[in-house]
């Protein structure tokens, strides 16, 4: 006689976080120093943005070499050396092949890691979050190191001033382990979303299989990153909002349990106006927009560790992501800020 099935399957595995860390190049660069070159004013930026300056790594820094620091930093915060997995974010890999993150993996000790990189530009860190903590439930990993990194500045047009004002460059990151859902640091559920059908509307043109190589350079501003910003601002808001009622839903939360919402750092006012849809007071956003600009798939984990560092996010605090970005993307999850071990 065959052994009866238990009627109740185990719980899946959670990811819970328990490490946090970030990485800025050593040169800031202010909005009157843009401003010197650009048909632009420190009073704009400010006014529009939230920005009042950004890092921007030299020529012969690369966006691996800003995930190996913040890496490195989750890895100790978590207190473990050791991870199954790296998932690197990023819209500016060091090169279009092979991956970044399996070089990432090697230099921070992790050769033989699975290493892969994900790309949803500023949802990024969102969609590698995901994935990490479903290697984590599907068992294939019981550690993972998820990063956000960027050199976004790469890839901007200095002569445009709609997008060399906003972005600069840096990285995050975490690190998950397996655990209880009921532990604090559990990443609750993700809400995930795409809209390709308006690509279009944040786009590097050249550089892939579209404009194949062919002996010609491609056109200078197609290779230049383009955005048509007062579109994206409106998505921006509409999407995130969505996405993150839905997943406060999916988690049984209401809005006025949320004590911090840390969204991607596009603009001040983008994150506000994400707020005042979704109902949390405007005094429970964390922004470092001011500090760093829009860091695209850095923006959320540099976030984090700022403001784990400055005592703003405290165990239990409940906290609320949520990302918007190229694709176009979306993404949120919850989880409630582990103790001081673990973070
Ligand atoms: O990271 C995820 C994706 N990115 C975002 O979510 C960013 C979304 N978009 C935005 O944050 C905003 O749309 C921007 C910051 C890009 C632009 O701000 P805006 O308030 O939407 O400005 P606008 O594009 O409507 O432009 C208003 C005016 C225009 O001049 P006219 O046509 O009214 O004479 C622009 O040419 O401001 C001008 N302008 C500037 N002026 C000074 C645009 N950029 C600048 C600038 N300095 N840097």
């Amino acid at each position: 006689m065959s052994t009866p099935l238990p009627s109740h399957p185990p719980p899946p595995r959670a990811a819970v976080l328990t490490g946090v860390g970030s990485c800025l190049p050593p040169t800031a660069v202010t909005n009157d120093e843009l401003a010197e070159r650009l048909d632009s004013s420190d009073a704009w930026i400010r006014s529009r943005t939230g920005i009042r300056r950004r890092y921007v790594a030299s020529p012969g820094t690369a966006t691996s070499d800003l995930a190996v620091g913040a890496g490195a930093k989750a890895l100790k915060s978590s207190g473990t050396p050791d991870v199954d997995a790296v998932l690197l974010a990023t819209t500016t890999p060091d090169r279009p092949c092979p991956a970044t993150a399996p070089a990432v993996a090697a230099r921070l000790g992790l050769t033989g890691a699975a290493a892969y990189d994900v790309s949803a530009v500023c949802t990024g860190f969102l969609y590698a979050l995901a994935s990490g903590a479903g290697l984590i439930a599907a068992g294939a990993a019981d550690r993972v190191l998820v990063i956000g990194a960027e050199t976004f500045s790469t890839l901007l047009d200095p002569d445009d001033r709609s997008t060399a004002v906003i972005f600069g460059d840096g990285a995050g990151a975490v690190v998950l382990r397996a655990g209880d859902a009921a532990e604090p640091g559990a990443l609750g559920p993700f809400d995930l979303g795409s809209d390709g059908g308006r690509e279009e509307l944040i786009t590097v043109a050249a550089g892939g299989s579209r404009q194949r190589l062919s002996g010609v350079p491609p056109a200078t501003r197609d290779q230049y990153f383009a955005m048509e910003g007062k579109e994206v601002f409106r998505h921006a808001v509409r999407r995130m909002s969505a996405s993150a009622r839905s997943v406060l839903g999916r988690a049984g939360w209401r809005a006025e349990d949320v004590d911090h919402l840390v969204g991607h750092q596009a603009n001040l006012r983008i994150t506000h106006h994400v707020a005042d849809a979704v109902g949390i007071p405007r005094r429970r956003c964390f922004s470092n927009i001011a500090e760093v600009g829009n860091t695209a798939a850095a923006s959320i984990p540099l976030a984090l560790d700022q403001a784990h560092a400055d005592g703003v996010l405290t165990p239990g605090g409940r906290v609320l992501l949520t990302a918007f970005g190229g694709g176009l993307t979306w993404g949120s999850t919850v989880l409630t800020w582990p103790g001081p071990d673990r973070a």
